[in-house]
């Protein structure tokens, strides 16, 4: 799925469709043991009241079409309330959500009360569309018990009428008394089923929404597939936006295979944006960007992404051991080449003042990690899919010295054979690279080397010394 469909859905809707609809779609299997049989025998009852007697066969008909019609229009309106409660229940699920991911940020602020009102008054409305879709469920099925009645009274009139004027004997008038018993029944099946099929048409309509609606694109590939690729990107005249105003404004740039490039600029200038596009994360709106010569549009995923490691400013660590998230990325992955990476990435020494070591789980329960260690482990993640080109966009919290340098070491050691695009938030990291970009407002202002844009570029210039002033 398109990165631009998940950025506009929340987490809600993709939990609710896929395992909730998903369910309801299953449970319709249910109307073969729940609403057939009494189906069928209601038609075999309707059946054998025709051979008895015509005339009380059309007052059952005509009461079931009645009835039928009534039903239809029940299951519709409450078809509409259950809408409206999955939609608000998918939406509650988002926030339970947030709150989870957020809650440390939630206590900061302090705010804890305020999302419990929310929560509250989330769950209250839920609770009242429930409560409304179940009242019209209560009236219909009220109207049909009296409408029940009023059938069996009139039947039971219409058939003394035809024994009163020797039209039908006693007997088998009692037994078309007896079968009409079984007719409410009927009804309730006939209900059940239109329920189940209503049920049914919306939980499909919400879960392959997924699947077919255009605002959950797919992403497209092309079918040009590199195996290895060399790392040389040019950025043509590219024009992008995440939705309508430019992010990226006739971007050109080029970058040779084996160099290690930096982008610099202000927060909210593009840099994001750039490796965003690079591993086709997003497509462009205008201009070309090519890999090797090649249109990204043209090649295949596994040509883009198997080759492209990104190492982004909040790496995602999964909540395993740390030898699982290692061995995750990479089938059949030896012990000694994760140490190894570690060893390059310069984390193994913190790992191994961990209780557990390798085996310490992170995240949710287990160890929780720094900005600058995630990096780390996310460079040794990098190193272990060992993927020609590495992308890395340094983590904005200001590093100590220590890990800076640690950092340092670490992309130092992949600079050998990697094609290294750095975004640089501490342009210390970067006065070594083989070039520089500076980002400004979509576009490259200044590419060159530290030295000379030191001397030609003001706006790096101004970057520069306000780092150093701050120092
Ligand atoms: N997924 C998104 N949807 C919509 N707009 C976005 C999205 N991601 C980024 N933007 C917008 O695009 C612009 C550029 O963002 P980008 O993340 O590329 O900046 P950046 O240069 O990496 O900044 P920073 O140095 O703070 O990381 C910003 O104005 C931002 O608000
Ligand atoms: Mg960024």
């Amino acid at each position: 799925m398109s990165n631009e469909s998940i950025d506009n859905k929340n987490t809600g809707l993709f939990i609710e469709r896929l395992t909730y609809d998903t369910g309801r779609i299953t449970r319709f299997l249910n109307v073969l043991t729940e609403n057939v049989p009494d189906i069928l025998s209601g038609i075999g009852i309707l059946f054998a009241i025709f051979l008895i007697d015509k005339t009380s066969f059309l007052i059952v008909l005509f009461s079931i079409i009645i009835r039928t019609c009534i039903e239809n229009k029940r299951a519709t309106k409450v078809n509409v309330k259950d809408r409206d409660y999955r939609l608000k229940k998918e939406k509650n699920n988002a926030l339970i959500s947030e709150i989870t991911h957020g809650i440390k940020d939630i206590k900061m602020l302090n705010s804890e009360n305020n999302f419990l009102d929310e929560l509250t008054r989330r769950v209250k409305d839920i609770r009242d569309t429930n409560y409304v879709k179940q009242d019209v469920d209560r009236k219909y099925i009220f109207a049909r018990n009296i409408l029940n009645d009023f059938f069996v009274l009139l039947l039971t009139l219409f058939l003394t009428y035809e024994v009163i004027n020797n039209m039908l004997s006693v007997a088998l008038a009692l037994v078309v008394m007896n079968y009409q018993i079984s007719i409410p029944n009927f009804i309730v099946a006939i209900g059940g089923l239109i329920d189940r099929i209503k049920d049914f048409n919306l939980s499909v309509e919400r879960a392959f929404l997924i699947h077919d609606d255009e605002s959950f694109a797919k992403e497209h590939f092309g079918n040009i597939h590199l195996k290895k690729v060399k790392g040389d990107f040019v950025f043509d005249k590219v024009n992008f936006a995440y939705d309508s105003s430019l992010v990226l404004k006739e971007m050109s740039f080029n970058i040779k295979a084996k160099e290690v490039v930096a982008f610099v600029g202000k927060s909210g200038s593009g840099k994001t944006t750039i490796f965003n596009l690079i591993c086709k994360m997003y497509d462009v709106n205008d201009g070309v960007i090519s890999l090797d010569g090649y249109n990204i549009n043209d090649l295949d995923k596994d040509s883009i992404r198997g080759n492209i490691t990104v190492i982004s400013q909040n790496p995602y660590i999964f909540n395993m051991s740390l030898r699982d998230n290692f061995k995750i990325v990479k089938k059949g992955l030896k012990e000694k080449e994760i140490i190894e990476a570690c060893k390059m990435a310069c984390i193994d020494e913190f790992i191994n003042t961990l209780p557990n070591k390798y085996d310490t789980i992170i995240g949710e329960g287990g160890v929780n990690l720094s900005g600058g260690q995630k990096q780390r482990i996310a460079i040794a993640r990098a190193l272990i899919q060992n993927t020609g080109i590495i992308l890395f966009d340094e983590a904005t919290s200001a590093l100590d010295n220590e890990t800076e340098k640690e950092i340092k070491k670490a992309i130092d050691n992949l600079k050998k054979d990697h094609t290294i695009l750095i975004i640089a938030h501490r342009l210390s990291t970067i006065i070594n690279s083989d070039r520089i970009l500076v980002v400004d407002d979509g576009k490259i202002v200044g590419d060159g080397k530290h030295s000379d844009l030191l001397r030609n570029n003001m706006l790096y210039k101004k970057l520069y010394e306000s780092e150093s002033f701050e120092k």
